[in-house]
C-alpha cells in the first residue's frame, strides 16, 4: 500500500495541476469538464490521508536530511486544498488582500519545488506490479470515492444555498456586472492604478 499511496500521489498531483491551468485557459464550457476532474484528483489527495501520514510518521522518526522540506510541502498542499474547497463553496472567497482563489493557486505554485525534491530525494523506482489489477481497481475504487464525494459537495452548496452555488460554471463569482466602474480595467505593467478598481478594492466608496 505505501508503494501505491505514493504514486497515487504522484499522478494525482500532475493531474489536480495540470487540469487547475487548463480550467485557467479555456474559461469557457470545457473548463467546466476540467474542473470536475481537478476537484476528484484534489479529494483523492485528501482521501489518501490516512495511509500517507502512517508514511510520513514513520519516515519523520528516521529524520532523514530534508524532512522539515516535506513538512512544508504538506502545509501548502493542505493550504491549496482547503482555499479551493473555500472559494468553490464561496464560506470565504477573499480575506484581507488575497482572494481565495490566489491563495489556492499561490499555494500550489509555491509547491512546487517542493514537490520536485521531494520526489527525488524519495524516489521510487516503477514496478510490474503498479500495473497490476489490484493496483487498478484502487485506483478506479479511489477516483470514484472522490466523484462521488466532489458530486455531495456540489449538491450540499445548492441545498444549503451557499455563496459557491450562485459562481459561474468556470468558477468564477459575478463581479460588477452592469457596474462599468467595478470592472477590472486593463493594465499595463508599468501603468499607474487604475482609480476606480483602487477604490473597489479597498471597498471605499
Ligand atoms: C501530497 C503529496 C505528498 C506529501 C504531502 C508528502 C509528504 C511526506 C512527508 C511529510 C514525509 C515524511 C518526511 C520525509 O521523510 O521526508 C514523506 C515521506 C516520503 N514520501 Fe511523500 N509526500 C507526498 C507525495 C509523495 C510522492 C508523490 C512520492 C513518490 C513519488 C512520495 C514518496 C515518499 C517516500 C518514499 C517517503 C519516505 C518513506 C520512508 O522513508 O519510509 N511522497 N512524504
Ligand atoms: C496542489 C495542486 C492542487 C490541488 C490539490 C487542488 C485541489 C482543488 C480542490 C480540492 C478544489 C475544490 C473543488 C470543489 O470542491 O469544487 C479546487 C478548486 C479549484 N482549483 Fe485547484 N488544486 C490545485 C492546484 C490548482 C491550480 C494550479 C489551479 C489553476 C491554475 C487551480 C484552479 C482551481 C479552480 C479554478 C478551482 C475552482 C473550481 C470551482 O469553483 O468550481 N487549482 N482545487
Amino acid at each position: 500500500m505505501k508503494r501505491w499511496t505514493n504514486l497515487a500521489l504522484f499522478l494525482l498531483l500532475g493531474l489536480a495541476f495540470v487540469s487547475g491551468w487548463v480550467a485557467f485557459f479555456y474559461a469557457t464550457a470545457p473548463s467546466r469538464a476540467s474542473l470536475i476532474v481537478h476537484a476528484a484528483s484534489g479529494y483523492a489527495i485528501v482521501a489518501l490521508t490516512p495511509w500517507k501520514s502512517v508514511i510520513a510518521a514513520r519516515a519523520i522518526q528516521r529524520r532523514r536530511p530534508g524532512w522539515w522540506a516535506s513538512l512544508l510541502f504538506a502545509l501548502l498542499v493542505l493550504l491549496s486544498v482547503l482555499a479551493g474547497i473555500l472559494h468553490s463553496t464561496g464560506l470565504l472567497i477573499s480575506a484581507g488582500a488575497f482572494t481565495a482563489m490566489e491563495v489556492h493557486v499561490g499555494a500550489a505554485l509555491l509547491a512546487i519545488p517542493f514537490a520536485a525534491w521531494h520526489i527525488i530525494a524519495r524516489r521510487i523506482p516503477m514496478r510490474a506490479v503498479d500495473l497490476s489489477r489490484r493496483s487498478m481497481l484502487r485506483a478506479g475504487a479511489l477516483m470514484a470515492g472522490a466523484g462521488l464525494t466532489y458530486a455531495t459537495g456540489e449538491a450540499a452548496v445548492r441545498v444549503f444555498h451557499l455563496p459557491g452555488s450562485e459562481r459561474r460554471f468556470t468558477g468564477s463569482y459575478e463581479f460588477g456586472s452592469l457596474e462599468p466602474s467595478q470592472l477590472p480595467a486593463t493594465q499595463w505593467m508599468f501603468d499607474s492604478v487604475p482609480m476606480a478598481s483602487t477604490r473597489h478594492r479597498t471597498g471605499q466608496a
